[in-house]
């Protein structure tokens, strides 16, 4: 099954299911064997600055992020819900620790415009980083926000990013 690009306007597609309840993979990297990839169910999706964006917020000790760093652009992918017990393993096991972990769950990672992403994902987002920076505790207006998730002091960074191109299987 091949992949067509979807304008955004006629995209059907519910940020709130798509990312908080049914989960992305965020890939980056140069090629289809250099690269990684890790859960996230954080994240929104608007416009800034005149752009349709995406922002993901991503704890500086993910593995992912190393990735990111040196990317001009990363993927958010998308998939159907028998995918669901693969992304709770790429959610819990580190690329750092477990440099097969893409393999070991059965999903091929595929090269599309400059980014890595799926052959298995139903929506790819193709975007690219135009603002990255770290959450700071002191900005924080509700106290508990930082006890009870970062009582390590490991705030997440986030990137806004462009959305550059959006596919979904045909
Ligand atoms: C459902 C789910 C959602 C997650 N969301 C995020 C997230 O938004 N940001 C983050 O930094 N980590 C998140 N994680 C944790 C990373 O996916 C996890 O630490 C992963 O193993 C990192 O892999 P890496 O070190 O190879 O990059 C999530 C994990 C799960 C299971």
């Amino acid at each position: 099954m091949g992949l067509k690009k979807v304008k955004i306007d006629e995209l059907d597609f519910n940020p709130f299911t798509k990312i908080g309840k049914e989960w992305c993979l965020i890939t980056a990297g140069d090629s289809v064997k250099n690269c990684n990839t890790m859960t996230a169910s954080w994240g929104s999706m608007g416009v800034l600055w005149h752009k349709n964006v995406v922002t993901v917020f991503i704890r500086p000790q993910r593995y992912t992020k190393e990735f990111i760093n040196q990317s001009t652009h990363f993927s958010l992918s998308f998939f159907n819900s028998e995918h669901r017990k693969d992304l709770s393993y790429l959610g819990k096991v580190s690329g750092r620790d477990n440099p097969d972990k893409i393999a070991e769950v059965g999903l091929h990672p595929i090269e599309i415009d400059q980014v890595i992403s799926f052959k298995e994902a139903n929506f790819i987002f193709v975007v690219k980083k135009i603002y990255h920076d770290q959450l700071e505790s002191d900005s924080f207006l509700l106290d508990d926000l930082v006890t009870k998730y970062y009582p390590e002091h490991d705030f997440h960074e986030f990137f806004v990013a462009e959305i550059e191109a959006i596919y979904t299987k045909e």
